[in-house]
Formats: C-alpha cells, structure tokens, sequence
C-alpha cells in the first residue's frame, strides 16, 4: 500500500461533503459523516432516484470488468475506486482470472484508511493500492509500474470519476497522459454523469456541490465521447450505464424508473 499516512485519520475532512463518502452514504454504507448524509439529503431532494444511480453505476462496473475479463484482460488501473463495496473490481476480474492484477487509486485519505479491504482475499503483489491524484497521471504511472506490466494490455477504468475532474484541471489531457503509456489492445473504461436528461436538476445539484466545494463537471454525450476519440469504441457504444452489456449481470431494482443521467462506454486502443 502506497501512502504516508495508513489510518488517512489526520487527512479526513469532516467539515465538508467528500465524493467518496457521498457515494458510500447511497450505497448504504457506513464511513461517512454526517455533513455528508446532508448534502445527499439535498441531491435527493433534487432527485430521488440518486441511491439507484449509484447501484446502477457500481453495476455497469461489474459488467464492464467481467467483459474485459472475459476478453482476457489480466491489467486494471482503476482510478477514483471510492470506499470498499462488494463485490469490488478485483473480485470481479479474479473470479474469471485469477492472476489478474489490479492497482486501485484515489485522493481521498478515508478510502486509503479502507484499503486493507480492498487488498483482502487477495495473493500478494496482485492487488495494490495506491493514493494520488488523478490530476497528477505522472505520480499514478509510476506507481503503477511496480505492479502492471505495461508491455501487455491494461484496461484504465475511470468510473463515475471525471465529473469530479473540470477541463480547466485537465480531464482529457489525464485521460490522454494515461493512455499514451498502455500498449495496443488496452482499454479505456468510464462511466459519467450528465446534465443532458434532467438539465434543470443538474444545474441545482452542480451548484449546492460547488457551494460545498465539490466540482461537479457534468458532460454532454459528445463531451463524454470525446475522451474515447482515436479509440474503438466496443459495442454499443455510448449508452446509459444499464444498457451496456445488461446481460452480464442482473438489474439494479429501480433501473428503469426514469432514465439514469449519465453515460457509460468502453473503448479499445488500437
Ligand atoms: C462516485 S465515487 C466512484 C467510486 C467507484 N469508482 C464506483 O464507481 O463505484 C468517485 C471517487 O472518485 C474519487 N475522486 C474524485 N476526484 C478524484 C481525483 N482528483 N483523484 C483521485 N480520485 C478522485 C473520490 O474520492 C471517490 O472515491
């Protein structure tokens, strides 16, 4: 595990909403505060359907990781792996390959002080855990390197992470960064939120987060399909995250209860 502080105790903010424990209050978990069950309270306020978005994301990851699994994917780079939820991406993608290796990431200290959970059950050296920051794609290569092979394919997984990344910080250009470095026949991975289907809401929602101070940068559909540009895009395509491969796993309870605002895709590099 890389990092300077294990327990993440000293770093933990609780004075303001974290994306990650937001997440972790409408999968129903525990490690979070109670300024974030607040703000959640407001994004439910705006959209009741939140819990489910968050089930159908963390769905569509599943599915995704055991598509790529199924093509013989061993790599993943997981950026933005929030708190521990089960099943995580490593026992999805061991379950078919049990030598896959895995290198989880994220800025935020509590899901450091979570990653034993992440490592558990696993053979060592297979599964890592790293702490850096998106914006900084040099500090995650080369943490990244010690475990993944870079001569041979790697899926970067990028799951409901961008939209806390503005342009202005340089969220195609990580993406990019990122990608320059993995071979042919690594994939590309991601799934966003977009203000394309409930405009009205999104803009409350963007504007209580930044005021809490969260970025939130919801993407239209081109936005979204930008990242993927000099990719091949896997079937079919850009869809709603639970429309992607929905044979892959079982529906989320509520799915289909409106349309989920945000976008999943998988692209392959070349
Ligand atoms: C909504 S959660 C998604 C968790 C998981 N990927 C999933 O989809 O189930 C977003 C995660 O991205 C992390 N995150 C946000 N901005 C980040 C950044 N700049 N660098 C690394 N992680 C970031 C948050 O800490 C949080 O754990």
């Amino acid at each position: 595990m890389t990092g300077q502080d294990p327990l993440g105790a000293a770093a933990i903010d609780t004075g303001k909403p974290h994306p990650a424990r937001m997440y972790d209050w409408y999968l129903g978990g525990k490690d979070n505060y109670p300024v974030d069950e607040a703000m959640g309270h407001q994004m439910l306020a705006l959209d009741p359907r939140v819990p489910v978005m968050a089930r159908v994301n963390r769905a569509f990851m599943h599915r995704a990781t055991r598509w790529l699994a199924e093509q013989g994917v061993r790599q993943f780079l997981d950026i933005g792996t929030g708190i521990p939820t089960e099943p995580n991406l490593h026992q999805v993608a061991q379950e078919i390959g049990p030598e896959a290796r895995v290198v989880y990431c994220d800025n935020d200290p509590i899901v450091l002080a979570h990653a034993a959970a992440l490592l558990r059950g696993t053979e060592e050296g297979f599964t890592e855990y790293l702490q850096a920051d998106a914006r900084d794609p040099e500090a995650i290569l080369e943490g990244a390197r010690k475990v993944l092979d870079f001569s041979r394919p790697v899926a970067l997984s990028l799951i409901a992470l961008l939209h806390f990344v503005a342009d202005e910080d340089g969220a195609h250009e990580l993406v990019r960064r990122l990608l320059s470095e993995l071979p042919s026949g690594s994939y590309l991975v991601i799934s966003h939120a977009t203000a394309d289907f409930t405009p009205e809401e999104s803009k409350a929602a963007t504007e209580k987060l930044k005021a809490a101070g969260v970025t939130l940068a919801l993407r239209s559909r081109e936005e979204f399909a930008g990242f993927f540009d000099g990719l091949e895009l896997v079937e079919p395509g850009v869809e709603v995250p639970h429309r992607w491969h929905p044979e892959l796993g079982e529906p989320v309870p509520g799915q289909d209860d409106g349309v989920i605002p945000g976008y999943g895709a998988v692209g392959r590099k070349p």
